[in-house]
């Protein structure tokens, strides 16, 4: 076990530093000479595209969340309409499907039993069926028509890190692939966001550096009864990912908002001391983040904020910035998430729960 951990004191943080090498291996091993995206063989022609009118994403936990960031790339860059569903929920509501669905399946494992079930089904009315799994060989990947594997090497911490990362890279790979294919995105623009995309092991690696900051911030506290957080656009996503962390391997009740819906309820719960975690990393967004950041902090919040280097304004308005490497807006995710993964992470190790076996959680969950 000890040598498995290779003189980290967890899984979870091993696996947290080992996101650079997993998001490196995820996209290298699939560019050719020209740097075009070559995808382990899977087919999808310009033909197939067209033939195909929605996509489905479907996965559970950690997963669904990088399927949301999934969506929000397919979307933008590809623009095909995309749904997310969590596994659980998408099987009982009778979701159109036919031959022109293509039905992405998310999953780390590749043995969760709903997402499994989902996949089934969508199989059988017809669905085109791609998986994005980690586990070579898994159930998922054996029962998919196509497997987009994440390089990210074994996961063993309960609590998701690199795997999250590797599917995120993976999800816009497919979206500029398919961006490509569908002759909807240039040569020139391709190549721009595919060489920031490049950029960001090197950039995940410059955030391993130094988490003083991190840990301060954690020691501070670790004794909180509940922590918020908020974003717009991807962001939101990104908090979501970043609240899971939280609660799951520190059993402090933390939930996720769209920044946008603060005065459609949470706002009410803001008071003196409550902790905010404020995702403002969206230039086109920043405006409104930073009044819904006021609005918390005028109620008495203490804000951690996680922007873009560069951006001293903020400093003005948040009590701490946590700063992640200047990118496109896009990309972000994939780098905002890890000072948030490290915050959960020394939160619980303050508060000495079993961080890589959280009580009550399974690493795969193969019962419904
Ligand atoms: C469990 C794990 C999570 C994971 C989820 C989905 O709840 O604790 O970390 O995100 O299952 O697992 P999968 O293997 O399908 O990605």
């Amino acid at each position: 076990d000890a040598a498995e951990k290779e003189g980290y004191e967890h899984f979870m943080i091993k696996e947290i530093h080992e996101q650079p090498k997993g998001i490196s291996e995820t996209l290298m091993r699939r560019l050719d000479k020209e740097d075009n995206i070559v995808l382990d063989g899977i087919k999808l022609t310009n033909e197939d595209l067209e033939n195909i009118n929605k996509i489905y994403i479907v996965a559970c936990g950690t997963a669904y969340h990088a399927g949301l960031v999934g969506r929000f790339a397919i979307e933008k860059f590809a623009k095909i309409p995309v749904e997310v569903d969590v596994a659980s929920e998408f099987r009982y509501r009778d979701p159109f499907i036919d031959e022109k669905t293509l039905f992405i399946a998310v999953s780390q494992s590749g043995e969760t039993l709903d997402t499994l079930a989902a996949l089934r089904e969508a199989k059988r009315k017809g669905a085109r069926i791609l998986s994005i799994v980690n586990v070579v060989g898994s159930s998922v990947a054996r029962e998919s028509h196509d497997v987009f594997y994440t390089w990210a090497g074994p996961e063993i911490a309960v609590a998701s890190t690199k795997a999250y990362t590797t599917q995120l890279t993976a999800f816009y790979m497919l979206a500029l692939h398919m961006a490509t294919i569908k002759g909807n995105m240039d040569r020139e623009q391709y190549l721009q966001i595919l060489k920031e995309l490049k950029t960001m092991p090197e950039k995940a690696q410059s955030l391993l550096k130094d988490f003083a900051e991190i840990q301060h911030q954690a020691a501070g506290h670790f004794n909180n009864e509940s922590v918020f957080f908020m974003g717009r656009g991807v962001d939101v996503h990104v908090a979501h990912e970043a609240s899971l962390k939280l609660k799951e391997i520190s059993y402090i009740n933390s939930f996720a908002i769209a920044a946008g819906e603060l005065k459609h309820g949470t706002i009410a719960l803001i008071e003196k001391g409550t902790l905010v975690v404020a995702l403002a990393t969206q230039d086109r967004l920043y405006d409104k983040m930073l009044s819904n950041i006021q609005e918390v902090r005028a109620r008495g919040a203490y804000v951690v904020a996680v922007a873009k280097e560069g951006n001293k304004e903020i400093e003005k308005t948040a009590d701490v910035v946590l700063y992640i490497p200047d990118t496109m807006d896009e990309l972000s995710p994939i780098l905002s998430i890890i000072p948030l993964q490290l915050f959960a992470y020394y939160v619980a190790v303050a508060r000495g729960t079993d961080v890589d076996k959280p009580k009550n959680l399974a690493k795969s969950v193969t019962v419904e």
